[in-house]
């Protein structure tokens, strides 16, 4: 047996980070748990769900879905998903475009909160996003708040899931803000620090995962859990489930992120969560989603 071989059949070492798989087709998340001995979760969203082969066979081959249809789809895959991952659960995104409101989010959620009894419902790190989270936590639905980019996106998603029965996640993404010249894994580092005042109501769900340097940092940083691309649980494989050491250094990639004192008792609605990148996050799942319809239905 080869040394490559060798480390690709060993299970990994769990990692106190919750590993979560950041895909929409099952056969990944199969073929991720035999290579890893595990997985504790996955994260789904529009775009993700647009590349399940499934669909876009269906796309490619002009067959396009009514919402209906598209919406029976997705219950199909996270129905697949579902049994294969552990406790933190499978997140099912609501979709919504910039003028989706609030109770329309609710209204999908709580539906997709039915499909499968470890479902987490995602919905965007906007006003009308908090208010639909608000809403379902209230009513006992778990929640994992989505394309935050800042720590005041982050301490408002606090305020709007107090009471929640299980922990609410919180989805801050690396990659997108590293590919606009900051240092992304400060906002993992920044919210982490800010959490660690408060009731531990919160998890943060390190997202946007595009390196295995973004994977061992998010280790070294503490995170509560991180979703990962096939790709990347794959290279960690390759080099031997590495964990970071105390000798552990992560080269910034970019600007760092300040962290700032924020007042977390403060009603969310007074923290500025106004971040372009989420306004382009839910564009870009808008436009997906879209893609795979009949362009009347769209
Ligand atoms: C997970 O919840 C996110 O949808 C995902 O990590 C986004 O990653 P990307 O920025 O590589 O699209």
């Amino acid at each position: 047996m080869t040394k490559e071989t060798d480390q690709r059949t060993r299970p990994a070492l769990r990692p106190k980070t919750r590993i979560l798989v950041d895909g929409g087709d099952p056969e990944e998340t199969r073929a991720i748990k035999e290579l890893l001995g595990f997985v504790d979760g996955q994260t789904t969203n529009p775009s993700l769900i647009a590349k399940n082969p499934e669909i876009a066979g269906l796309v490619r081959s002009g067959h396009k879905l009514t919402p209906q249809q598209e919406s029976d789809e997705y219950r199909k895959i996270v129905r697949t998903i579902s049994p294969l991952v552990g406790d933190a659960g499978v997140s099912i995104e609501v979709f919504a475009d910039l003028h989706t409101p609030a109770e329309h989010m609710y209204q999908q959620g709580r539906e997709m909160f039915s499909w499968i009894p470890n479902a987490y419902v995602k919905y965007p790190c906007t006003p009308e996003g908090l208010k639909a989270a608000e809403r379902s936590v209230r009513e006992g639905i778990r929640v994992n708040i989505t394309l935050c980019f800042s720590q005041e996106q982050a301490a408002a998603v606090y305020g709007a899931t107090r009471g929640t029965q299980a922990p609410a996640y919180v989805s801050p993404f690396i990659g997108r803000l590293d590919d606009i010249g900051q240092n992304g894994v400060d906002v993992v580092s920044n919210i982490k620090r800010m959490y660690a005042r408060g009731d531990g109501h919160v998890l943060v769900l390190a997202a946007s995962i595009r390196s295995l340097a973004h994977l061992l940092c998010c280790f070294s940083l503490g995170a509560d859990l991180v979703t990962v691309p096939g790709k990347i649980l794959r290279e960690w494989a390759d080099a031997g489930f590495p964990q970071p050491d105390a000798a552990f250094v992560y080269p910034p990639t970019g600007s760092r992120i300040e962290y700032r004192e924020l007042d977390l008792e403060q009603p969310w609605q007074r923290f500025n969560i106004e971040q372009e990148l989420t306004t382009k996050g839910i564009e870009k799942f808008a436009a997906d989603y879209r893609a795979t319809l009949y362009p009347k239905a769209s």
